[in-house]
């Protein structure tokens, strides 16, 4: 019987017989797993295998499974602990949504697991969709990838392709691009590009710093040293609105129309890497949250994307045969991601007074009350909505480290971003509740006091 007006390109969950199979299936699986947790001697000789088979061991011995919930992940062994990392920015709405779960299975289930660019379906539609309206109009055409590096390495390729015989680039000091031959190059970090070949040809400038006077200026004064050093050979300049790996530094939207105006001038591409900003400060793009959308030629998206993407004005529009390869993504990311998106327009997190911009209120306001307690030991907060970061006592290395290490032991997921001062962040779920912020915040003071007693820091 033909449904109700319904197409392929409509999610198949609209469907309550798909919907009620899904739920049962979710809950079999969970039931099962449930009843395989592993003991003690075995998780621990999973984990060891496991580093075994990666040839160096993991930043944080654990092996998840089961079923977790919200900003509680589960781990093989039945344990459970806050994670406020998330996967380095991927759960958007934290473990085992039920809703997520279900549109996954549903996607699962449809056909193949993963899409081409020679065979799209109807998930790889609605995603592109998606992501060009909530883009704007300027931002014409969409192209899947899978991950944020391949979103930028095709970002890099259309912009050289439009500039050439332009062939050399501009990124911030601390910036951060993704693990390819090429991105190793704009990435601010010898360490991650030791032994490697280079073109040479990436030119960093520095990033706003609130602490140094006239910042924009003195970026400005260095673009403007490369573009007469080498006339007519840059060919775009690319932008982290808010640097991740960097360390969540900021900076005001006056900065970054200075730059990209004086970009768009001189004939010089505006990319933005929004592959760890998408979804998570207010706008879905953080070109929007700063009001930049106009200035803009490429954009790229990832990590709360379950897969990523290349958004580009039609100017940037490549020749054939400049990007292609086999996988535009899963199907059950694409599914997940245009769900997400969704949700995150229909359950209120988008806008100025948003749940996301709440989100980060409500962090830093239990960074204020945290600070009032242990003053000399919570150093200067950044970020912005659902990417916090602040800096424990002087952000040395060592310190962050041990911090890290005595909050995973006490339960707790972080990561450190930035260097001099090193900070630790959190990128949590979008949706997280006053409970688990409290739980998280707890841990937190609980680690933090533990270091200070064990290397006689003052609190
Ligand atoms: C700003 C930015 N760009 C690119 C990447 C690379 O993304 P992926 O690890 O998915 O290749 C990351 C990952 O952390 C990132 O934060």
């Amino acid at each position: 019987m033909a449904k109700k007006n319904l197409s392929p390109l409509h999610p198949l969950l609209e469907s309550e017989a798909v919907r009620d199979a899904a739920r049962a299936l979710i809950a079999a699986v969970h039931e099962e797993a449930s009843e395989r947790v592993l003991n003690e001697k075995n998780y621990e000789k999973a984990i060891r295998d496991l580093e075994r088979l990666r040839g160096r061991p993991l930043f944080y011995p654990l092996l998840t499974g089961g079923r977790g919930s919200g900003a509680r992940m589960q781990l093989a062994d039945g344990t459970t602990r806050l994670d406020f990392i998330g996967g380095i920015g991927v759960y958007a709405f934290g473990h085992g949504d039920a809703d997520l779960t279900e549109h996954a299975v549903v996607a699962a289930a449809s056909d193949v697991l993963f899409q081409g660019h020679l065979v799209p379906g109807p998930e790889y539609l609605r995603l592109s969709r998606a992501l060009q309206k909530h883009a704007g109009p300027e931002l014409k055409h969409v192209w899947l990838s899978l991950s944020g590096a391949m979103a930028n390495e095709n970002a890099l390729k259309m912009i050289f392709q439009k500039r050439s015989p332009a062939d050399r680039i501009v990124v911030f000091d601390g910036a951060f691009h993704g693990r390819t031959l090429a991105m190793a190059e704009l990435t601010d970090k010898p360490s991650f590009r030791e032994g490697l070949p280079q073109r040479g040809k990436v030119h960093h400038i520095p990033f706003y710093d609130p602490k140094v006077e006239s910042s924009t200026e003195k970026t400005l004064a260095a673009l403007e040293k490369h573009l007469r050093r080498h006339p007519g050979k840059i060919a775009g300049m690319c932008f982290e609105l808010v640097q991740g790996e960097g360390g969540f530094n900021t900076a005001p939207p006056e900065f970054f129309t200075a730059l990209m105006k004086r970009c768009r001038e001189a004939g010089v591409a505006v990319w933005v890497d929004e592959v760890q900003t998408f979804g998570r400060t207010g706008e879905l793009f953080a070109f929007q949250t700063l009001g930049l959308a106009e200035l803009i030629d490429v954009v790229t998206v990832g990590k709360i994307l379950q897969g990523s993407a290349t958004l580009f004005s039609k100017e940037y529009n490549p020749e054939p045969g400049l990007v292609a390869g086999t996988f535009a993504g899963n199907t059950i990311g694409m599914a997940v991601a245009t769900r997400i998106i969704e949700r995150m327009e229909e359950e209120g997190y988008l806008g100025p007074e948003g749940r996301t911009v709440l989100l980060g209120r409500r962090i830093e306001r239990r960074f204020q009350s945290l600070a009032k307690r242990m003053p000399k030991a919570v150093g200067e907060r950044s970020g912005v909505g659902a990417m916090q970061a602040f800096v424990p006592w002087h952000g040395t290395p060592e310190v962050v480290k041990d911090v890290l290490q005595a909050c995973f032991e006490e339960g707790l997921i972080l990561l450190s971003a930035g260097s001099n001062p090193m900070k630790i962040r959190m990128l949590p779920p979008v949706n997280t509740t006053d409970e688990e912020l409290e739980a998280v915040f707890s841990v937190l003071e609980k680690a933090m006091r533990r270091v200070a007693e064990e290397r006689e820091l003052p609190c």
